[in-house]
């Protein structure tokens, strides 16, 4: 998932529905690779890393899906409308397929886990259903529907972190990146996929993320963001119950993994998500208060703000327990920006447990949400255990007081940044004119200003000046000035 530029407070598109064909040389003799990735940055990221596996089997990218040998969809299941428009997808692949009969279509990623056979079976619609841990299987699976079988791997493994394979860069401008820490989750929340297409939480080797941190570093790349869904809980070389495996090994938490990845450059940014509040400690709080380069930003999903309908969720904290973890963050970093992600309409969910989500929002005053309807998903525990029994109109209108109070909040948050310069990491060209480019500070807030001869990649000093919408305007100055005045990191 690329960032976008002045990105939307209201974004149903994150987890699910996004689009990123890759780019890359074709030739005449290879086979050709068209890949799309759909999902949460999770899913983005698997794509560099089949990319990487199959361009070691010969394999070259293009951009066009009609000169593609081996069309790739790699799928998101969070709701049942990222399902449906995946399906859709694949219904069209299926008829381009009638016109090109040797090309072979593969559905790879958390779809691929959970329906497995039924694709290939009931629907016919791919030639290749493989899971987010089959993907070194990839190279074998082709040569086997090459043959005209089908082919399948949707094992789930315990130890794979992919952690040594090179991934591709597929991102466009070379300055941002994401870097996979883990795989899998261990939390059941009720309402949630993930841990039955993903499997059991998994920490990938803290010296091949410094390592791979290290390369961006050098290639050119300003920021990675360490990507998991549960970054809190990343831990290596400590067992399930929290016991040291091999003496002689050190143990690295998530903060020690903080600190290890800020020390790869003072220049290089590092942005994580997501945090979950029943693990988020002081330690990790107190790494980012201590480093500049850990950028003062923090996404903490609440899902709902009433303990009732948090305890049907199996979320694993409280209200008080939430609101508790904010106040540590502003103790500890008084100017850090807070972003979430809601749910409503869950199972259950009364008028006033709604109304508990609008206080808690209004009490912490979020800078960005991401906010869902409730979408029943086959084989939770809530499918299982909870009726779905507020009316799809009752969620949409739930869902839209959520979403209106949200964007006050988050104008006001923008406005409230208005004033001082900040140093800002230049991403690219702004949205609406060639003339300006555009970054962000430290609280990923998107600022826009004058080209000048700046380039994408560098940083700047912005003075922000003026908001509207979600996106600050601004001045670049010099760092002499930023220096005598003094600037956000
Ligand atoms: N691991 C992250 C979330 C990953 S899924 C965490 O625990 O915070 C991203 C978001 O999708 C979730 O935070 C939740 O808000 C939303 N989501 C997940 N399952 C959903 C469902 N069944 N219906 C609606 N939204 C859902
Ligand atoms: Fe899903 Fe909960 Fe795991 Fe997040 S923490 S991926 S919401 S089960
Ligand atoms: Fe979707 Fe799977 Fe990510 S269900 S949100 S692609 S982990």
């Amino acid at each position: 998932m690329s960032v976008r530029e002045g990105e939307q407070t209201i974004d149903e598109t994150r987890q699910g529905e996004s689009f990123a064909p890759i780019t890359g040389e074709s030739s005449g003799e290879s086979r050709k690779l068209y890949l799309e990735s759909y999902g949460c940055a999770m899913n983005f990221s698997d794509s560099e890393i089949v990319v990487s596996i199959l361009s070691d089997a010969g394999f070259v990218t293009t951009q066009d899906a009609d000169e593609a040998d081996l069309v790739l969809i790699n799928t998101c299941s969070i709701r049942d409308n990222a399902e449906k428009r995946i399906r859709n997808r694949l219904q069209h692949l299926k008829r381009q397929k009638r016109l090109k009969p040797a090309l072979k279509i593969g559905i790879l990623g958390c779809m691929a886990e959970r329906l497995r056979d039924q694709l290939l079976e009931e629907e016919q619609l791919v030639d290749m259903v493989v899971g987010p841990d089959a993907y070194r299987d990839l190279p074998r699976l082709f040569e086997e529907v090459s043959t005209g079988q089908k082919a399948v791997n949707t094992l789930l493994s315990r130890e794979e972190t992919y952690a040594e394979i090179e991934p591709v860069r597929l991102d466009k401008n070379g300055v941002t990146s994401f870097v996979s820490i883990m795989r899998g989750c261990d939390n059941m929340c009720t309402f949630c996929v993930v841990p039955f297409t993903r499997g059991r939480e998994r920490s990938r080797d803290p010296q091949s993320i410094v390592a791979e941190c290290h390369t961006l570093f050098e290639k050119g790349y300003r920021e990675v963001t360490l990507l998991g869904q549960n970054v809190d809980s990343y831990k290596w070389n400590l067992d399930n119950k929290g016991q040291v495996k091999d003496p002689a090994v050190p143990v690295v938490r998530f903060a020690d993994l903080l600190i290890l990845v800020a020390a790869v450059n003072p220049d290089l940014r590092v942005r994580f998500s997501t945090s979950h509040p029943k693990d988020m400690t002081d330690d990790v709080l107190l790494a980012m208060a201590s480093h500049t380069n850990l950028c003062k930003y923090i996404h903490l999903p609440v899902q709902s703000g009433n303990s009732d309908v948090l305890k049907r969720m199996n979320r694993g904290y409280t209200r008080e327990w939430y609101l508790d973890r904010v106040a540590a963050i502003r103790r500890i970093m008084p100017a850090c920006a807070i972003s979430t992600d809601v749910i409503s309409g869950f199972c259950g969910e009364t008028l006033a447990e709604h109304e508990s989500t609008l206080s808690l929002m209004r009490e912490v005053r979020y800078d960005m949400a991401f906010m869902f309807k409730y979408s029943e998903r086959p084989r939770t525990l809530a499918e299982r255990k909870f009726e779905d029994d507020v009316t799809d109109e009752e969620k949409g209108r739930r869902l839209q007081e959520v979403i209106d109070l949200q964007s006050s909040h988050a104008r006001a948050r923008i406005t409230d940044q208005v004033g001082p310069i900040y140093k800002v990491l230049i991403e690219g060209t702004s949205r609406k004119s060639e003339d300006e480019l555009f970054g962000r500070n430290t609280f990923n807030g998107v600022l826009v200003f004058a080209r000048g001869q700046h380039q994408v990649g560098q940083y700047v000093f912005v003075r922000a000046s003026s908001a509207t919408g979600v996106t600050l305007h601004g001045e670049v100055v010099s760092e002499a000035i930023a220096n005598e005045e003094g600037y956000v990191e």
